[in-house]
């Protein structure tokens, strides 16, 4: 009986994930003692009855690098530890079924080895199965480059194209008509897109959490750019962004088993601050989901594909609880373990922050 890799994505979607699960199913079929299967919904489609857990060969994953989001689903909701569960009376509570998960993979799955392809919060399951026994490596995926040990995660290239095209078409309709555009990207913890894009199209302000922003310093940079009612002005502002002294623009989630409070509306935010200070035309635009649909940039597959590969290696050696990472120029592996509990943020004294300011570019301070 051929060895089993079984692979899971979870989390929010990203751009790339195909491209790693192809990768994955090419490198393991490389190995005649080796085989891969794929849990639909994360890790749902092992606890689920009957197990949703289906064989994947380089026929299923041909050509499927260019294609945006999972062929596995994803989930942001529940998880083994958290496994979402009705009772008669009609309510929800939140069950631990990680035993019965790993008993699962034993039997009937006869799995040896999962590749759990997540974010921050997929990590941190990771973890703990592995600290249960399980053999697991972790390969990091998020737009929003806030997962640490890895200078990036694929996907955050392909969302900085996506707002970068976003600010330059904003430019020509702020320019035609006098008007200031706000332009509410992703960027939960983490201000990497919104930088990124904002230097990449030219805007005039970037917003970003690292940064609380005084809304006068923001105020006066537009002032500046529509001096006597002409020119026009573009901000970047993160999701998760937030006024000094203020707190992120976010609303608790009504799923069940969805964790995260659910940010958007930052921007809107930004307009009714700035309408004591400066007196502009503007609107508004939330980049939202769109971010993350699609398809990779070729950077992304690229990474994507060399994460896959290194994963599957790590696997065969049997080095698990190990998360793949880039340390540029090089695909490397880290403890699962360092990778969590901690974000990636922008460094305020980094380059590319002294970079932004060098061409004066407002940060909000
Ligand atoms: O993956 C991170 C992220 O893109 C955040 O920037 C955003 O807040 C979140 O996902 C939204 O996720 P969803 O609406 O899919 O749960």
């Amino acid at each position: 009986m051929k060895k089993r890799l079984l692979v899971a994505t979870g989390g929010g979607d990203c751009p790339g994930l195909n491209a790693v699960i192809r990768a994955i199913v090419k490198r393991a079929d490389q190995e005649t003692d080796w085989e891969v299967v794929g849990s639909i919904e994360a890790f749902n489609g092992i606890l689920t009855d009957p197990p949703q857990v289906v064989r994947l060969t380089n026929r299923d994953v041909s050509g499927i690098q260019n294609r945006g989001g999972t062929i596995l689903k994803t989930t942001s909701k529940g998880g083994p530890f958290a496994w979402p569960t009705q009772h008669p009376d009609g309510s929800w509570t939140l069950e631990d079924r990680s035993t019965e998960m790993l008993e699962r993979l034993v039997d009937p799955l006869h799995v040896d080895g999962v590749i759990s392809i997540g974010g921050e919060g997929s990590m941190d399951i990771a973890q703990k199965l592995y600290e249960q026994g399980m053999n697991v490596i972790g390969i990091p995926k998020t737009i929003d480059n806030d997962l640490t040990s890895t200078d990036v995660t694929f996907g955050f290239h392909t969302a900085v194209e996506i707002a970068t095209d976003a600010v330059d078409k904003l430019i020509t309709t702020a320019a035609s008509h006098n008007r200031l555009m706000i332009l509410e990207v992703m960027g939960r913890h983490a201000g990497w897109i919104g930088l990124s894009s904002a230097l990449a199209g030219g805007a005039d302000v970037a917003l970003i959490p690292e940064i609380p922003y005084d809304i006068e310093k923001v105020a006066e940079k537009i002032k500046h750019r529509m001096a006597n009612g002409r020119g026009y002005a573009i901000v970047v502002i993160a999701e998760g962004a937030m006024p000094v002294g203020g707190d992120q623009t976010a609303r608790k989630s009504d799923q069940i088993g969805y964790g995260n409070a659910i940010l958007g509306g930052v921007g809107h935010r930004l307009l009714s601050e700035l309408k004591d200070h400066v007196d502009v035309e503007a609107r508004v635009v939330i980049l939202g989901h769109l971010q993350r649909g699609g398809s990779p940039v070729a950077y992304d597959r690229i990474l994507a594909t060399q994460f896959g590969v290194k994963a599957v290696e790590l696997a065969l050696a049997g080095d698990y609880g190990k998360m793949v990472a880039y340390r540029t120029p090089h695909v490397v592996s880290v403890p699962i373990k360092d990778a969590i509990n901690q974000y990636n943020y922008v460094s305020v004294d980094s380059d590319l922050v002294k970079t932004a300011r060098g061409i004066g570019m407002c940060l909000g301070d």
